[in-house]
């Protein structure tokens, strides 16, 4: 058996897509346990990109199982789109299998999603629009509708009036906006339900026999550690535990299947969204990261915000994750620069923080302590040995993985499958 947790380090968009699909080359198994179509995955194989939201990024794969855990927010439209877009693509995701207990975004959490945004002005969350809040909070809330719910009409018939009467109370009376028609969302929902119903099952129930067959399943983190709920820069964050922990309850699983647990980490830092960023660039630097690492989201289009490394953000995912390797990827875009920074640590009223302050008031007031690290200046994204990459290169990925206290895996110099550099055999 061998199983590895994969999952963003930083504020998402690490390269996660990236790194799942280079190592599902040797997996049985790709979970998603958490977040829903507010991430967006990347995968290149041979220069054509695949974007993926809700599939698993092993989808490429004919042979392996994909995985929708019930830890997942499941947005019907949007995962039978992808599945027609793939297929369309001669992808054919027979392999794909979806939790019976996860949950199902409705249009109304996207509504009022929407509506909470915009009525929170200028403290807004910056969230992607895609209901994954407003599912979340039903789900705590204990009226949220699972997959095994929608596949069952009169089930589904029912809690859809109970929900869609208290939602349309708030929609039209606080938001003053238009309300839902029972009718045609029950209609258009049962429609989904009959295209969904041959992947559903219970996916806990098909990870155990893959861990008895001594299978190799690796878990596809969505969004990031400091955009969890819990330990994230809060209230920016998302509404669920992308963290480690959450592999193990967002697919079925106990903690003893876990082997390895893979941080990956971009070469600098990006965020979308609102919240505090220490590193954040303002400058030709951080223009330079944006336009030549073409940072603009993959759901929304919005330019992300680019920044230096923040290492010391890293050392406090490693502890909250217990990663034991780091997949650094996009270190092809800080070819161009002559000069690097990277935060090993923050200052904050004249003293060195041991550790992230929780306070926003407070992390709002850090500084960055930097070191400045001379460029390579060359085209490494034909490199693919870890003793080629130029002197300087080495130095800078050496200093990261000791600040962050984490060994190196793999470095990514490209975004197309075969762009990876391994230092570290992890499946
Ligand atoms: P995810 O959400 O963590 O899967 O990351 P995204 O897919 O949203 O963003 C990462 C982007 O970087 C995607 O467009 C990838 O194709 C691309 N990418 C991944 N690794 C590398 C790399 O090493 N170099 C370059 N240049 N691009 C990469
Ligand atoms: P991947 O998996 C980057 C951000 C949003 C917003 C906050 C809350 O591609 O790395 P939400 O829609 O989840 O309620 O938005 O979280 N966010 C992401 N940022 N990558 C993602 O996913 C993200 N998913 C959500 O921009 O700041
Ligand atoms: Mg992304």
């Amino acid at each position: 058996m061998a199983s590895v947790i994969v999952l963003g380090a930083q504020w998402g968009d690490e390269g996660k897509g990236k790194i799942v699909d280079y190592l599902a080359q040797e997996a049985d198994a790709v979970v998603r346990y958490s977040g829903g179509s507010n991430a967006g995955h990347t995968v290149v194989v041979n220069d054509i990109a695949y974007k993926l939201r809700l599939l698993p990024s092993g989808v490429l794969f004919p042979d392996k199982i994909n995985i929708l855990g019930n830890g997942v927010v499941i947005n019907p439209k949007v995962v039978l789109e992808e599945i027609a877009g793939m297929q369309a693509k001669g992808i054919a995701c027979k392999n794909l299998v979806i939790s019976d207990r996860a949950h199902v975004v409705l249009p109304y959490h996207q509504r009022l999603d929407e509506l909470q945004e915009n009525a929170l002005g200028s403290h807004k969350i910056g969230t992607t629009k895609s209901g994954i809040g407003p599912c979340y909070m039903d789900k705590v809330a204990r009226v949220g509708i699972r997959i095994c719910d929608l596949l069952e009409a009169d089930t589904f018939a029912e809690k859809l009036k109970i929900n869609l009467q208290a939602k349309n109370e708030i929609i039209t009376k606080i938001y003053g906006a238009k309300p839902f028609i029972y009718q045609e969302v029950l209609e258009e929902y049962l429609g989904y339900a009959e295209q969904l119903r041959p992947y559903v099952t219970d996916t806990g129930v098909i990870l155990d026999e893959a861990f008895a067959a001594n299978k190799k399943v690796l878990f596809e983190g969505a969004q990031a550690t400091f955009l969890d709920i819990d330990h994230g820069t809060y209230p920016y964050v998302t509404s669920s535990n992308p963290t480690g922990g959450n592999a193990c309850t967002g697919s079925g699983i106990g903690p003893k299947n876990i082997d390895h647990v893979v941080g990956v980490v971009k070469a600098y830092t990006t965020r979308v969204g609102e919240g505090p960023f220490v590193t954040e660039l303002f400058d030709a630097d951080g223009n330079y990261l944006r336009e030549t690492g073409r940072e603009y989201g993959t759901v929304t289009g919005r330019p992300r915000r680019c920044g230096w490394l923040d290492a010391f953000m890293l050392r406090y995912s490693a502890r909250l994750n217990s990663l034991d390797y780091l997949a650094i990827t996009r270190l092809d875009i800080l070819d161009g620069l002559p000069k690097i920074k990277m935060c090993v640590g923050y200052k904050y009223q004249g003293e060195v923080l041991k550790r992230i302050p929780a306070s926003l008031n407070v992390l709002a007031q850090v500084e960055p302590i930097y070191e400045e690290f001379e460029g390579w200046l060359t085209d490494i994204s034909s490199i693919r040995k870890y003793e080629d990459l130029p002197a300087n290169a080495k130095k800078y990925l050496e200093r990261l993985s000791e600040v962050a206290g984490v060994g190196l895996g793999i470095v990514s110099v490209g975004p197309n499958r075969e762009q990876t550099i391994v230092l570290k055999e992890l499946l």
